[in-house]
């Protein structure tokens, strides 16, 4: 029996397959190479001393799907395939829904027809909207949220909670990652976004490699320890071994199960440039700017609900997240380009 990972070329898609792996799991890897490259693939190999199998495919191709579920004994999926960038989504509100949420569709419809019903989700802590204060709990009422990307996670939750109240044999683990940084402690696996970075840690590494001059902070007049913005940043490692649990989980019992990832902690924006520098030793300028609209000051998990069903809990702190995140880019100044 195979784990099925969609979008296992991605970011945190191809730490978690290294866990599977190393893990004694036999996986599928799918994905389209939108927002990642093949030669990720002999990485994880290397990485995981274990080979895996690949099929090129997107998951709004159903027919493709149809032939990966026909060719591999596949028992459960881990779902992480779908667009990310939330400036793109406001731009391209329909590609968003048509690609999440429609791919998300297909890939269910395609799970049922073979009998594969259990699909551990990648959700975001963004379905917690503006109206909820931290720490965020899961019986917290999601929705509420401020982008066309944070609304597919919002839907997909709702169509996946929806499948399985119609057919008890479904089950769903929906797990709600909160800020994932760090990379594989080699180096040679970590996070490659195309373009100027949208996200603090990305901007942070290519900063001290000296591929861009200084960090925009976004703002210091919130309310918060030093006027920047919070967050719950969790090693990708970490995350990673999450989701080997919530399989666990969901092949253990029926029913859905949502989970916060985090580490429960917050950090601001200056306490994470301060913790760079200690674990990089190297300078990170920066410039405090204006806000960055739909930003919120402070945003935290409460992870124990994850701790009492899953026994998971993040180990990694923020100096190895830094650390691990700076040897990635040191390493592969290009990202997986080099
Ligand atoms: P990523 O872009 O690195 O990985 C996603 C992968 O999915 C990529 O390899 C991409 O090529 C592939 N993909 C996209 N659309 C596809 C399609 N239609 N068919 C097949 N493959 C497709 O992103 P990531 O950071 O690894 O995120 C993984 C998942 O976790 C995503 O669903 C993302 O929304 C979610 N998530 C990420 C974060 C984060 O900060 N990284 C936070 C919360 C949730
Ligand atoms: C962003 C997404 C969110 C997504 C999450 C995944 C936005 C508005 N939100 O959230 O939907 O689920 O990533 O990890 O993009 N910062 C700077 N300078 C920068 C970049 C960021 O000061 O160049 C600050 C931000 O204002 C924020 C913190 O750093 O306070 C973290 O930002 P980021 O990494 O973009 O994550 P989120 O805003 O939490």
């Amino acid at each position: 029996m195979a784990v099925l990972v969609t979008g296992g070329a991605g970011y945190i898609g191809s730490h978690t397959s290294i866990e599977l792996l190393e893990s004694g799991k036999d996986i599928v890897i799918i994905d389209n190479f939108y927002n990642s490259c093949p030669k990720v693939l002999d990485r994880i190999e290397k990485l995981a001393g274990k080979g895996f199998a690949f099929e090129e495919c997107d998951i709004r191709d159903r027919a493709a799907l149809d032939k990966v579920f026909e060719k591999y004994d596949i028992d459960s999926v881990i779902h992480f395939a779908g667009l990310k960038a939330v400036g793109e989504s406001c731009q391209k509100p329909l590609l968003y829904y048509e690609n999440n949420i429609s791919g998300t569709v297909t890939l269910c419809e395609a799970m049922a027809a073979h009998g594969c019903k259990k699909i551990v989700f990648s959700s975001s802590a963004t379905v917690y909207g503006e109206h909820n204060v931290s720490p965020l709990k899961e019986t917290m009422i999601a929705g509420g949220t401020t982008n066309p990307y944070g609304t597919t996670k919002f839907f997909i939750e709702q169509i996946l909670q929806d499948l399985a109240k119609s057919d008890p044999e479904w089950s769903v683990c929906i797990l709600r990652y909160f800020n994932p940084i760090g990379a594989h402690i080699s180096g040679m696996i970590g996070e490659s976004p195309n373009g100027i970075p949208n996200n603090l840690m990305p901007y942070i590494t290519q900063v001290a490699e000296g591929k861009r001059e200084f960090l925009s902070v976004y703002g210091n007049d919130y309310d918060t320890i030093d006027g920047t913005g919070v967050r719950d940043y969790i090693h990708v490692v970490d995350l990673a071994k999450g989701h080997l649990k919530a399989l666990d989980k969901i092949l253990d019992e029926n029913g859905v199960f949502v989970y916060n990832l985090g580490t429960g902690r917050g950090y601001s924006v200056l306490e994470v440039v301060a913790a760079f520098e200690k674990a990089s030793g190297v300078k990170v300028p920066y410039k405090i700017v204006d806000r960055r609209p739909g930003d919120l000051a402070t945003c935290y998990s409460d992870p124990t609900k994850a701790k009492e069903e899953l026994n998971w809990v993040a180990e990694k702190g923020i100096d190895e997240m830094c650390a691990d995140s700076y040897r990635w880019q040191h390493q592969n100044p290009n990202g997986y380009e080099d």
